[in-house]
């Protein structure tokens, strides 16, 4: 294919996967894993509800709260003003930012702004530029991951693992071949540090133990639960093509569930994080996650912050998108804040897994 058709059709593909999450039945018919615990009550907190801290720290940065915009959309015409709204509401709320997968900005020149826009609404908060393992494996120049990291000037480039959605995706590239070779150069000579995250599939801690082993310093488990990728890309491959010529013969209608919830991987992550050479990795919790009492499971089970991405896409196309986002960020703290009082954990580093009490099945 030209370049120029590539450059076409990821232009086309951003969109319609906005359009998708929004519009389409596009969950997992599974969840997050967080159903499998609950919190022990404490009836004496010996705290005062005002006094909970919800500050952090991330990648050395100071953050107001333990919870992130995950990374989703840049590269189409209406991206630029979605950036711009959550970018917005995460400089309001000091919280991190990750822009969706910058592949098309290497491609072309066109819409570059709707990335570089995130900084110019918010150039005090930590934003994470983008791009996808296939690319990484291919190799990327020197000049190319300048173009990344400068066009937003990142604090940190995340990579993400998608390998089940360029299965089923239509166009998908699956030659994954290399990749951690190619990860190991791209940390070695990056200044900023480099995020691993899946697209809710999910990260073992087998996994997480290559990829920090290739150099990166923080894993995003984006686990399944929630936006289920497999789902999105068939919609768009229904639309294209004749869904049987692929799917039926394939028996890919097995794997449309395809995933580790979430929970699962923090349990992992948890257990690889006990051994001196991985301690010092951060976690971020995703995939699924849709409440402050999820979250606060989340950092008890070891996650250092939580993200979520398509509940934020919802409430950026609400009226007054960064206001909505905005609100949503903080009903999610709030009840954050809430179950930390019921439990008697006065700051993040005070929910441990001992505040939990039961695991379920
Ligand atoms: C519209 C949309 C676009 C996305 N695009 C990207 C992307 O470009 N790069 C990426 O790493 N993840 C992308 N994601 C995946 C999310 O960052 C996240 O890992 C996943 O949706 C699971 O989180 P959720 O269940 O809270 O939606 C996208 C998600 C959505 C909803």
């Amino acid at each position: 294919m030209q370049n120029e058709d590539l450059a076409t059709q990821t232009i086309e593909r951003k969109q319609r996967h906005v359009e998708l999450c929004l519009e389409g039945d596009v969950d997992f018919n599974k969840r997050s894993g967080f159903e499998r615990y609950e919190f022990r009550h404490n009836a004496v907190p010996e705290l005062n509800l005002n006094e909970i801290d919800l500050s952090t720290t991330f990648l050395s940065k100071k953050i107001n709260y333990p919870l992130m915009i995950s990374s989703m959309t840049g590269g189409y015409n209406g991206a630029t003003q979605v950036n711009a709204m959550l970018a917005e509401a995460c400089e309001a709320l000091n919280i991190p930012l990750g822009i969706g997968s910058m592949r098309q900005a290497l491609e072309s020149e066109a819409h570059r702004e709707s990335f570089s826009v995130v900084r110019k609404v918010a150039p005090t908060i930590p934003i994470f530029a983008n791009i996808g393992a296939a690319e990484v494996a291919a190799g990327l120049s020197t000049a190319q991951t300048k173009l990344l990291v400068d066009l937003v000037r990142a604090d940190a480039l995340i990579v993400h693992l998608n390998a089940a959605q360029e299965l089923f995706q239509p166009e998908g590239n699956t030659n994954f071949k290399g990749f951690l070779g190619e990860l190991r150069k791209l940390c070695k000579r990056l200044s900023v540090p480099v995020i691993a995250k899946e697209v809710g599939n999910g990260i073992s801690g087998e996994v997480a133990k290559r990829l920090i082993d290739a150099g990166v310093r923080a894993i995003d488990v984006a686990g399944a639960g929630g936006t289920n990728w497999q789902k999105v890309e068939v919609l768009r491959y229904e639309e294209r093509f004749n869904r049987d010529e692929r799917f039926t013969e394939g028996g890919f209608a097995e794997l449309m569930n395809w995933g580790i919830p979430t929970a699962e991987c923090l349990e992992d992550l948890r257990l690889l994080r006990r051994r001196k050479a991985y301690r010092s990795i951060q976690v971020i919790a995703s995939g699924g996650i849709s409440n402050g009492v999820e979250i606060a499971k989340a950092l008890a089970l070891g996650a250092d912050i939580a993200a979520l991405a398509k509940p934020f896409l919802k409430a950026a196309f609400e009226p007054d998108g960064a206001e909505a986002v905005k609100a949503f960020a903080l009903r999610l703290m709030n009840d954050l804040r809430a179950t930390m009082f019921l439990v008697g954990a006065k700051t993040i580093k005070a929910l441990k897994i001992e505040k939990i009490a039961e695991r379920r099945g």
